[in-house]
């Protein structure tokens, strides 16, 4: 019960916030850019962005992009109360996503996950930190009140890049996952507490 009431609480709230996309803006270096949510109709650009990635960054993505079946009834069935992706565009382009997760219930529920992922030819020009920060400040509107990102330990970009936006180190654990290749790779959590507004509060209690 409590479970379902967290996630009609959650439908609700993410139909308020996410009322403000599309949002346009110019990136660090001038370049057009647009902002919004991942949509059905999305599937083409996005496999297209997903091999656009190099094959090492692409160990660590948890689903099969070059199963174009299984990619297929993935983005069938968008579920953003659990999984929200933010796609940026450039033109029809995508190039970048950062996708917040966040549990139905147990006690996780007030602490969501966010991946970034940057199109190789249009790094250092923000994309990250725009979708990022737009995350947090979801997060903090949905009534999370801490978010999380996994990284392998070789990500010095992305840590960088996290630490500045505000997340810390709260664990690093030595060749501890492995990558598709069954190579081992450190593991790093980062974490940062979001200051929830008082309107906000009381996850799923
Ligand atoms: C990490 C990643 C998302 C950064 O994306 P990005 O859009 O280039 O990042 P941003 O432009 O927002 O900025 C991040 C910072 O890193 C810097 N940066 C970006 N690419 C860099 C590079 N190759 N070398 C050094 N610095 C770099 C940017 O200049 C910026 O720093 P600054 O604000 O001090 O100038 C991107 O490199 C990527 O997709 N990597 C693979 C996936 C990954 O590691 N994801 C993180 C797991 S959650």
């Amino acid at each position: 019960m409590k479970k379902n009431n967290k996630v009609n609480d959650t439908a609700i709230k993410l139909e308020y916030v996410l009322e403000k996309f599309p949002v346009s803006m110019k990136l660090r270096d001038g370049t057009s850019a647009t902002l919004r949510p991942l949509s059905r109709k999305d599937e083409k650009a996005l496999h297209k962005f997903f091999l656009s990635v190099p094959e090492e960054e692409r160990l660590f993505i948890k689903k099969s992009i070059l199963d174009r079946a299984m990619f297929h009834e993935w983005l069938r069935h968008p579920d953003a109360e659990e999984s929200l992706m933010l796609l940026m565009f450039h033109g029809r382009k995508i190039i970048g996503k950062a996708t917040l997760r966040q549990r139905p219930g147990g006690w996780k529920r007030h602490v969501g996950s966010v991946t970034v992922l940057t199109h190789p030819e249009y790094r250092g020009r923000d994309v990250a930190k725009i979708l990022v920060t737009e995350q947090i400040e979801i997060a903090r509107a949905l009534g999370l009140r801490k978010l999380e990102a996994e990284l392998n330990g070789e990500r010095k970009v992305a840590i960088r890049a996290l630490q500045d936006i505000g997340f810390q180190q709260l664990m690093h654990q030595e060749d501890y996952v492995l990558d598709m290749k069954a190579v081992t790779h450190d593991y790093l959590l980062m974490g940062m507490d979001l200051k929830v507004d008082e309107e906000y509060a009381g996850v799923g209690e």
